[in-house]
């Protein structure tokens, strides 16, 4: 399974691409969109390609063969991105693409226990299994007796680990979980017996917790489309990744090091992330135009051919 590029047309378009032009897709994943834009700079515009996750690496390689002397992969987190550019000497920079979250493969196939569907994954949630959250913006999560939890934290050792109250704020904040409280409280009581390994051992607490509110002990629907799982999923793979910490990080880099004229598009897939990025681009209005006064989404074809494309939310500037 190849991971299908949301807003392909859009993203082409609102890049202003022509031959010759540099450009630096920092989400490479399947490189679908690099592909394209590799097309459409040809034959002699450069695209630098960063993946946190090594694997995608290996795979876009693969995919972009064709154009591989035009293209610099770098296995890192696009949040270094200033000094990524430095040490490859690359420039000018005409383009960047942002296209935050996860590619399909790393959804289904490769094990990090992202999806509630795969119980029996272990609860690793990283898309980087070299780097162990180093990188947290926000006060690093504890353990119960306060040590702080750098340098280990998969998904499952923050549930193994976080107090009640820690766990409870991170499903309201990343995941905005109106079960919030009991679910802290139900891992850390569930704790007391065994631990988390794998993602069906959270999705069953979970759906406990939900049968316990609802009194019930029948199978709980899924609400609006979703699984009662699927917040608690994100806000820890939020954390995991830090991924609000690193969008905070690379969005003044990013505009930093285009040329003037040269356009930054970023893709988010929740509103965490997109009120980050429409915040910044309003503060930064004097030397930015905003070219998408209102978001990109997808058009009803786009959506049948391809659901994940629903909440995808494309914003374009061009530096002055
Ligand atoms: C939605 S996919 C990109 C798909 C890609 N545009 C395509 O056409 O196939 C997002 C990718 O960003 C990577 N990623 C997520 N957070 C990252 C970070 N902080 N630094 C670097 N890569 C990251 C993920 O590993 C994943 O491969």
């Amino acid at each position: 399974m190849r991971h299908v590029p949301v807003l392909l047309s859009k993203v082409i378009e609102s890049l202003n691409l022509a031959p010759g032009k540099n450009i630096i897709d920092c989400t490479l994943g399947d490189a679908g969109h690099s592909e394209e834009i590799l097309k459409h700079t040809g034959p002699n515009g450069k695209l630098i390609g960063i993946d946190a996750d090594a694997e995608s690496l290996f795979r876009a390689k693969k995919y972009l063969y064709d154009y591989s002397t035009r293209v610099v992969f770098e296995r890192n987190n696009f949040e270094h991105l200033q000094k990524i550019l430095s040490e490859k000497k690359f420039g000018p920079v005409h383009g960047i693409l942002m296209d935050f979250g996860w590619s399909s493969p790393q959804f289904e196939e490769r094990g990090r226990g992202f999806s509630f569907m795969k119980r029996n994954e272990s609860l690793d949630m990283r898309y980087d299994t070299h780097l162990r959250c180093a990188h947290m913006t926000h006060d690093p999560p504890k353990d119960i007796e306060g040590n702080p939890l750098y340098g280990s934290c998969t998904a499952a050792e923050l549930v193994n680990n976080l107090s009640a109250d820690d766990l409870r704020e991170i499903f309201k904040k990343y995941g905005e979980e109106n079960l919030s409280r009991e679910l802290g409280e139900a891992i850390v009581k569930k704790r007391e017996i065994t631990i988390f390994e794998t993602v069906g051992d959270l999705v069953d607490l979970v759906l406990a917790v939900y049968r316990k509110k609802l009194k019930t002990d029948k199978e709980i629907p899924w609400i609006g489309g979703l699984h009662p799982a699927t917040k608690v999923f994100q806000a820890l793979r939020i954390v995991v990744n830090d991924e609000l910490g690193v969008i905070e990080r690379v969005l003044p880099q990013a505009i930093d090091i285009l040329e003037s004229g040269g356009r930054l598009a970023v893709i988010t897939f929740h509103s965490l992330e997109d009120r980050i990025v429409k915040h910044y681009f309003k503060k930064n209005s004097s030397n930015i135009t905003i070219i998408t006064k209102k978001p990109i989404v997808c058009s009803k074809e786009e959506y049948d051919q391809n659901p994940s494309s629903r909440s995808a939310k494309l914003r374009v500037i061009e530096k002055k």
